[in-house]
C-alpha cells in the first residue's frame, strides 16, 4: 500500500447530530466562494458524490451567490450512462445544479460514460488549465476510501501522478470509475470531508491512529477539515 508523499494535517470537528454538520458545511462552502470571488472572480470547486452531501447539495439551490462564477468539477464518477441514478453528477444536477442559473460551461462532468481511461486522459487535459482548486469535498468509505482512490490501489499521491485516474477494480460498485488523483485532490486552498453515521466509525478510528488509508493520502498544505457527526466519531454511541 503507498505511503502518502505528504504528512496530512488533520482538523477534526464534530457535530451531535447531521443538521449542524450540514448546516456548518454549507457555511464553509459560501464564505469560500465569497471570498475566492472576491479575490479571483471565480470558485472552483470540486464535489464529492454518494449519499452524504445530498443535504448540502439541495441547501445550496437557495444560496445568494454569482452562480457564473461557480466551476463545477468532480473528484469521481463512475463509468455510467449521464443519466444513471448511480452517477454522482447526476445526483449533484438533481440536488442542486439544475435548480441554479450556473452556465452550463460551467458545470465540468467527468465524461465516464467514454469508459475510464478515455474519460480520465479527456479530464485530465481539461484539467490542465486549472491551478489550485478553491475547495474540495469529499466523502469517506467505510474502508477509508475516498473519491474512488480505494485501499491497495494507486492513489496517484506522487508530483507526477496523472490528475485522472482509471480505475477498473474499485470494490465498491460499479467497478469502473474515474478518480481525481490523491495528488490533484491535494492541490486545493481548502478541503472538506462530509463523514456521517456509525458505519464510518472504524475508517475514522483507523485514520486518527494514522493508518494509511486512503483519505489519509489528501495531503493540502492548509490541512483537512473533517466535518464528523457524533455517530462517526469516536465518541459516537449512534
Ligand atoms: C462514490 C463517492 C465515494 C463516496 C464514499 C462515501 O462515488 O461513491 O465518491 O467516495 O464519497 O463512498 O459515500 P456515502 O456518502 O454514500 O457514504
Amino acid at each position: 500500500m503507498p505511503a502518502p508523499a505528504r504528512v496530512q494535517t488533520v482538523r477534526w470537528h464534530e457535530f451531535p447530530g447531521v443538521a449542524a454538520l450540514q448546516r456548518d458545511a454549507l457555511a464553509r462552502v459560501l464564505a469560500a466562494a465569497r471570498e475566492a470571488i472576491e479575490q479571483r472572480g471565480a470558485f472552483e470547486i470540486v464535489l464529492a458524490g454518494g449519499n452524504t452531501p445530498r443535504a448540502l447539495y439541495r441547501a445550496l439551490r437557495h444560496a445568494a451567490t454569482d452562480w457564473k462564477a461557480w466551476q463545477i468539477w468532480f473528484g469521481d464518477e463512475r463509468c455510467l450512462p449521464p443519466d444513471d441514478p448511480g452517477r454522482n453528477s447526476r445526483m449533484a444536477r438533481a440536488q442542486w445544479l439544475d435548480h441554479v442559473q450556473l452556465p452550463a460551461a460551467n458545470l465540468h462532468a467527468i465524461p465516464a460514460e467514454r469508459g475510464a481511461r478515455e474519460a480520465a486522459a479527456i479530464y485530465a487535459r481539461e484539467l490542465r488549465g486549472i491551478d489550485a482548486f478553491d475547495m474540495v469535498l469529499l466523502g469517506l468509505g467505510e474502508d477509508g476510501h475516498t473519491a474512488s482512490l480505494f485501499p491497495g490501489r494507486d492513489w496517484g499521491v506522487h508530483p507526477d501522478s496523472p490528475d485522472a485516474l482509471a480505475v477498473f477494480d474499485a470494490p465498491k460498485p460499479p467497478p469502473e470509475r474515474v478518480s481525481l488523483s490523491a495528488n490533484r485532490l491535494s492541490r486545493a486552498r481548502a478541503v472538506l470531508f462530509l463523514v456521517e453515521g456509525a458505519g464510518k466509525r472504524d475508517a475514522v478510528a483507523a485514520w486518527q491512529r494514522g493508518e494509511a488509508i486512503p483519505a489519509r493520502s489528501i495531503a493540502p498544505e492548509a490541512g483537512v477539515d473533517v466535518l464528523l457527526d457524533a455517530a462517526a466519531g469516536n465518541h459516537g454511541t449512534g
